[in-house]
């Protein structure tokens, strides 16, 4: 759900935040001026400590982001049973390699205007690592143990009406208590609200639609008061449903009755809906105003889809009566180089990538999403499967959410779904990922009690868990309590496990694991358990798999062949901080080599591996590897084409290598043409592809290249907003004097931001880097960095200058607008 004050755009006089201005309801976000300290100061709650000496930071913020990188930082000596361990050992970069571990402090001051009395303030944090203890004025407001979470107070009692509030927040960090980078500090935004003390409560508003049929729908919106002293009074709630270009299709208008709880349950017809798809992600908003006789005491605005899902033996699941499959990515939270600190346009990035190829389906492994992540799935349609938790009772790792658990997790669970259970995006709860639940005693009565209290708190979508332990899963009745089961990793149980099921259709919750460093290749060329190198990377020919896990084309027969399988989450769709596999023990490794994406953003060949499958409105023709072998002359060099087209003609310097069907000798001969005897010599391959009649449609080249002789530097977009917080990414290229990719070159770059812009980050996708993202240089990863820079303010010009050792350098410039 969003919930949104009407903004009127009145700025605030008050440094510390950006502001929105309504009637009766009035939003700020407290993002500037925050101070921050690492390490814990015994008074640092109190209103009057003074915090000048404390850095001053904008929020979200990610404090261990800058570093430095060690391999001491949350070093754990530990078995990881799940990857099949049974001795421990030593892993350096499990969880990135980053100094997130220890005591955070921030403090802002703020001033509310408009409170007074016949007010109600609560302050929401989106998000905020960890263990949150949050005072205003010195007295203690609440706290929060899950970082991941959303949650609000009522800061109410402790405010001081006209006069300056101070807010601290102590934030800690455990070692141990992580497989991957969660980030410190607070990462997500912070909200204020105040409302009249008659109003709509936080997260207050749930949305179904419950028919849709025959170019109707009916749409069901229930409203939740709180009046003080929770006195019964006659309120009024007045709603439009609005379409998405603000034409209002349907309104209802209703008086709260004594039998009505604090709560209205509001019908509305609307005529000819546009349902909500991953390809039609249509909007509507409901505007509800709420009145006590003739006053108005309080404005709402929800968004929402109108949109069926359906989840059903043998024909798996359908969207608006379509069955389909998902064809989606897990991800971690962090943003690469930005770490956890959250920013709008880095996650629509993200988003635009993963759209290009073709994916319609994201899994928000292992934790709560951010609610900007939500907004932006609603908006460009990716259908969501919000998860919650990496463990139950049972640890994983020594101080995890296990500790938690008993206290914490049907709270959890329920700021997860009010968060967000008016999104059409979302299709399903996870409730946990290979929790080693699934093989203890009583582990399906966790299950079971997760799920009721998912289906409590929203009857209209299915729960699932990611399971490993398929035989424990199955034989102790665990799999078999969830509305989906959810597997990870085995696509060859798959037909095994769907007919031991009661559910009639399965679900890879997790696939792949193909591990691959974007411009990487080695010799000889062959598909097998992956092994760790004395050069930190993966070979890019997406044959080498984990011994738990698949290359792609495995999973995709199956999910081909087996109509119940309903769809796959590959782990993971962009690389992230930490789980260095097959380098968990072999550092500087800190960043996953899984990704289909890699840190920085730039695809790797898997990527096109995937659209030619995923995505069948554009053309894919990618050759791979690159054609710069010096020493490889005369040797054996496959190469692999993907693409939508059924078959390709390889031309090697201008002779034949002969014509490529995809057949159904192999899983990977299926989606992958391969020409495994081509012997390297300098020049070019061509290849030219050929539609169903065979046809020539479409060619691609790639050419040996030259020395490095200068810098291509591309920004990804010509226009950013001049808002203070809009990112311009940039890629940079080492190429020859003929524009050339130089797949080896390893030069240092220099970046200079002029203009209407500061310099923010860098990230070259080499996992075993330890430059550092925040600092103005980093050295190319197989020729190819993006850079980024962050809007000020002021609209203008914003340039990225380039500055390379030993070659020409370059500039972009974009457009930055109000
Ligand atoms: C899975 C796990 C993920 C990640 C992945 C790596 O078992 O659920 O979090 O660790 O393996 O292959």
């Amino acid at each position: 759900m969003m919930q949104k004050g009407r903004l009127l755009g009145l700025a605030l006089c008050c440094c510390a935040m950006h502001t929105s201005f309504a009637q009766v309801r009035y939003e700020m976000l407290l993002e500037k001026n925050w101070k921050f300290t690492k390490g814990d100061v015994s008074n640092a709650a109190e209103q009057q400590f003074n915090d000048a000496a404390w850095q001053t930071v904008t929020v979200p913020h990610d404090w261990a982001i800058y570093g430095p990188f060690g391999q001491d930082n949350d070093k754990q000596n530990v078995a990881i049973t799940q990857n099949g361990e049974k001795a421990a050992s030593v892993k350096s970069g499990r969880t990135g390699g980053l100094p997130f571990i220890g005591t955070g402090w921030y403090r802002t001051h703020f001033t509310v205007p408009q409170f007074g009395a016949g007010k109600k303030v609560s302050i929401i944090f989106d998000g905020a690592m960890s263990n949150a203890v949050v005072y205003v004025n010195g007295q203690k407001a609440g706290n929060w143990a899950y970082g991941y979470n959303s949650f609000h107070l009522d800061v109410t009692k402790l405010l001081l009406p006209g006069k300056e509030n101070t807010l601290a927040v102590r934030l800690e960090n455990q070692s141990e208590s992580s497989r991957w980078y969660p980030g410190a500090g607070l990462y997500r935004n912070v909200h204020v609200v105040v409302t009249d003390d008659i109003h709509i409560p936080v997260w207050g508003t749930y949305v179904t639609t419950p028919v849709i049929e025959n170019g109707f729908a009916k749409v069901n919106l229930k409203t939740q008061v709180e009046i003080p002293g929770n006195t019964f009074k006659p309120l009024v709630l007045v709603t439009e449903i609005r379409d998405n270009k603000g034409q209002v299709v349907s309104k209802a208008s209703n008086n709260l009755t004594t039998l009505d709880q604090f709560q209205f349950s509001q019908d509305f017809g609307v005529d000819k809906p546009e349902l909500w798809s991953p390809e039609t992600p249509t909007l509507y908003t409901a505007v509800s105003k709420l009145y006590d006789g003739q006053e108005l005491k309080d404005e709402y605005t929800t968004t929402f889809g109108i949109r069926t899902i359906k989840y059903e033996a043998v024909k798996g699941f359908s969207l608006n009566g379509q069955v389909r499959k998902f064809k989606g990515v897990c991800n971690h939270h962090d943003l690469g180089p930005l770490g956890a600190a959250i920013n709008v346009s880095a996650l629509r990035r993200q988003l635009e990538i993963l759209k290009d190829m073709g994916c319609d389906a994201i899994r928000t492994s292992h934790n709560m999403p951010a609610p900007e992540l939500m907004q932006l799935c609603d908006e460009l349609g990716f259908m969501v499967m919000a998860e919650s938790f990496d463990e139950w009772k049972t640890p994983k790792v020594k101080h995890g959410y296990s500790q938690y658990f008993s206290e914490w997790a049907e709270k959890d669970i329920v700021n997860l779904v009010h968060s967000n259970r008016n999104h059409p995006s979302v299709i399903m709860w996870s409730i946990g990922n290979e929790v080693p639940d699934q093989g203890a005693p009583g582990g399906n009565k966790l299950a079971k009690w997760l799920q009721d209290i998912c289906h409590r708190e929203d009857p209209t979508r299915p729960v699932t868990v990611g399971m490993d332990r398929i035989d424990d899963a199955i034989t102790k009745n665990f799999a078999a309590v969830l509305d989906i089961a959810g597997f990870n990793y085995k696509p060859h149980r798959y037909a095994e496990a769907n007919s031991k099921l009661p559910q009639g259709f399965i679900m890879g919750t997790e696939t792949a694991s193909t591990i691959s460093s974007r411009g990487v290749y080695k010799f000889p060329v062959e598909k097998k358990q992956v092994t760790a190198d004395a050069d930190n990377q993966c070979s890019s020919y997406d044959l080498n798999y984990c011994y738990w896990s698949q290359v792609p084309d495995d999973e995709f027969v199956k999910q081909d062949d087996l109509q119940y399988v309903i769809g796959e989450f590959v782990w993971t769709g962009f690389d992230y901080l930490g789980e260095p596999t097959p380098y968990d023990e072999k550092w500087p490794s800190h960043s996953s080599y899984f990704g289909i994406v890699d840190l920085a953003g730039i695809p790797k060949d898997r990527f096109y591996l995937y659209r030619s499958r995923w995505n069948p409105t554009q053309q894919t023709l990618h050759i791979l590897p690159h054609w710069t072998w010096p020493g490889r002359e005369g040797q054996i060099t496959p190469v692999f084409v993907y693409t939508n087209y059924p078959s390709a003609e390889l031309f090697v310097n201008g002779k034949s290598a002969g014509k490529r069907t995809k057949d159904t000798t192999t899983n990977q001969s299926r989606y992958r043409l391969m020409w495994n005897d081509v012997v390297y010599q300098p020049g070019s391959l061509r290849v030219v592809a050929y539609d169903a009649n065979g046809k020539a449609i479409a060619e691609e080249t790639v050419t040996t290249a030259g020395k490095p002789h200068h810098v291509e530097l591309v920004p990804e977009k010509k226009t950013i907003k001049a808002d203070g917080k809009e990112l311009a990414f940039f890629t940079a290229k080492v190429v020859d004097a003929k524009g050339n990719l130089c797949p080896d070159a390893d030069n240092l770059l220099q970046f200079t931001v002029k203009g209407a812009g500061t310099y923010r980050a860098v990230a070259n996708g080499d996992a075993a880097n330890t430059e550092l993202f925040h600092l103005p240089q980093m050295h190319v990863f197989k020729g190819m960095l993006t850079v980024i820079a962050q809007s000020t303010e002021e609209a203008g010009n914003l340039t990225m200058e380039v500055k390379a050792a030993g070659i020409k350098g370059a500039s972009a410039t974009v457009t930055t607008t109000k």
